[in-house]
């Protein structure tokens, strides 16, 4: 059938030429997002230009560390958008953890976590994890099996290293949406990420790395592995 999804990461899917996850919340949209019902399920077509996540996986992100039953911490949720879709990915059987803190976007954001169970919103600074760590400990009393980060603050990597180092297991991935115009406002993007990729690598083994151009200009995706 020329419609059929096909598979590309467990919980992710190709429809034709388009990246989608299967609904957790059918008849709800988040973003207004396009819907697509295939063979009784309702799809939910990701749309790259408005997602990091949708963007590094169309630009060829080669392992999804976001899995059906997983667990994955958000850092940068904002109204929910891209974390809707991990909550798609995850299941019922697996917890989004969004910290989010600009009252504006937690209102959304809360909006979209009573349609959601898994998602768990955190109305939080992200600089204090100390604020979240047993709202996280309830849930994933071992730690959770991927960070994803994407505040776009000039403190990004403190900010990465300081949740993964609490609430990352050994072993697990972070992927971090990197905007160099964030970090530095006039410095040189490919110099702003030579120094990000030092400053990573004492915590992490870097394991991809994407130019999310042209959906999103001067922004690197990273994929890290936690070292111990
Ligand atoms: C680029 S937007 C995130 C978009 C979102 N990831 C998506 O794809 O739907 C960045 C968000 O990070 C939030 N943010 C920035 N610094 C933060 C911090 N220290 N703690 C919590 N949230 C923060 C901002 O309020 C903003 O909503």
């Amino acid at each position: 059938m020329q419609n059929s999804p096909r598979q590309i990461f467990p919980g992710v899917f190709l429809i034709r030429g388009r990246i989608a996850t299967a609904s957790l919340a059918p008849g709800f949209r988040v973003y207004n997002e396009d819907t697509e019902k295939i063979g009784g399920v309702q799809y939910r077509l990701w749309n790259a230009r408005k997602s990091k996540l949708g963007a590094a996986i169309v630009k060829g992100l080669k392992n999804l560390p976001i899995t059906p039953g997983g667990s994955v911490l958000y850092i940068g949720a904002a109204s929910g958008t891209t974390a809707s879709h991990v909550s798609d990915i995850v299941t019922g059987e697996g917890v989004v953890f969004c910290v989010e803190f600009a009252p504006r976007a937690v209102r959304d954001l809360v909006k979209v976590c009573e349609r959601r169970e898994n998602m768990l919103p955190i109305p939080e600074d992200a600089r204090t994890p100390e604020n979240y760590a047993d709202v996280v400990a309830e849930e994933a009393p071992d730690g959770v099996d991927a960070v994803f980060q994407d505040v776009a603050d000039p403190e990004q990597v403190r900010i990465l290293k300081i949740n993964c180092e609490r609430f990352l297991k050994k072993g697990g991935t972070a992927l971090l949406a990197l905007k160099a115009r964030s970090i530095s406002g006039t410095g040189d993007p490919q110099e702003i990420y030579a120094r990000v990729l030092r400053e990573v690598q004492t915590d992490f083994e870097v394991v991809q790395r994407i130019d999310l151009a042209p959906y999103d200009i001067d922004h690197m995706f990273l994929a890290l592995r936690k070292k111990s």
